[in-house]
Order: C-alpha cells, then structure tokens, then sequence
C-alpha cells in the first residue's frame, strides 16, 4: 500500500481550549505522520473559498464565521490510507453520533465546533493540501 497524504485541520474550539498536542497525540498513536504543520488564522476570504462545495448548505455562512473565530492549526498528515484512516480516527461529523474513542467523540463541542477537519477523498485532498501549503513546506 503506498503512502498517501491528507489535509487536516485543528479548528478554533480545538486551539482554543488548548488542545492541539492532545490530538496530534492521536495521529501519531494511529500511525500517521505530520510532515507539514504551521498555525494560520483564516480570512473570510479564505475560508469561503475552502468551504465553497458547502456554498448552498444553510449552514455555510455560520461554519464560515466559526472557521475564522480564532486560530487554526493547518496540517499535511502521511501515512498508509491516510484519509480514511484520519476519517475513522476523527469519527462522525456530530460528535453525538461519533464512536467512543474517537476525537470528536472525545473532545468536540458539537456539529459546528467537532475539533478537526480532514479531507474525503484522497482528491480532495491533492486539492486542499495545495490551497494551504507550498511543496516545500511538506517535508515527509
Ligand atoms: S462531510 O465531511 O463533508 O461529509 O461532512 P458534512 O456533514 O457534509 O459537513 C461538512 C462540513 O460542515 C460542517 N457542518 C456544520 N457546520 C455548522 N453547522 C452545522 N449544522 C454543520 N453541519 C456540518 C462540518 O463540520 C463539516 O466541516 P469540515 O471542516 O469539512 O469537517
């Protein structure tokens, strides 16, 4: 199986609650590696441009003002199957729903504050990792 790459987010509620190590604790144990990290506060701008698949969700505008309340930690994690693996270790969308054990389940706040975002497919993520990150800035 070859490596492959995701995009991954520490939004606002997980910077400002202090969590950050605590959750790439939960990378690292799962097997992925961070090979990019740098700590951002988004533009309106930039965050709407990110968020535009989720354009005509009601929603948009709220997670839009949420994704720019505070910092955010934007990552590149590595590893086998990365984005699937990151999926299953974040857990559901709705932390009420997530699994026991997994980092939505155990740290976020609710639907609009769940602590990580990471990519859907390993398109999506080529994608996102370019909008936030140089090649570079990726060191595997
Ligand atoms: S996913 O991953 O695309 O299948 O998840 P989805 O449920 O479609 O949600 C997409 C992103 O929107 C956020 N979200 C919300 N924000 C605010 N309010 C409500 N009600 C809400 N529902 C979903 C959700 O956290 C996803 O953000 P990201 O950053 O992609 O995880």
């Amino acid at each position: 199986m070859a490596l492959e790459r995701t995009l991954s987010i520490l939004k606002p509620d997980a910077t400002r609650r202090n969590l950050t190590g605590k959750i790439n604790a939960r990378f690292e144990e799962a097997g992925l590696r961070i090979v990019a990290q740098k700590r951002a506060w988004l533009s309106q701008a930039q965050a709407e441009k990110f968020y535009e698949v989720h354009k005509a969700r009601p929603f948009f505008g709220e997670l839009v003002s949420f994704m720019i309340s505070g910092p955010v930690v934007l990552q590149v994690l590595e590893g086998e199957n990365a984005v699937t693996r990151n999926r299953e270790i974040m857990g559901a969308t709705d932390p009420s729903k997530a699994e026991p054990g997994t980092i939505r389940r155990e740290f976020a706040e609710s639907i609009e504050a769940n602590s990580v975002h990471g990519s859907d497919s390993p398109e999506n993520a080529a994608i996102e990792i370019a909008y936030f990150f140089a090649g570079t800035e990726i060191v595997g």
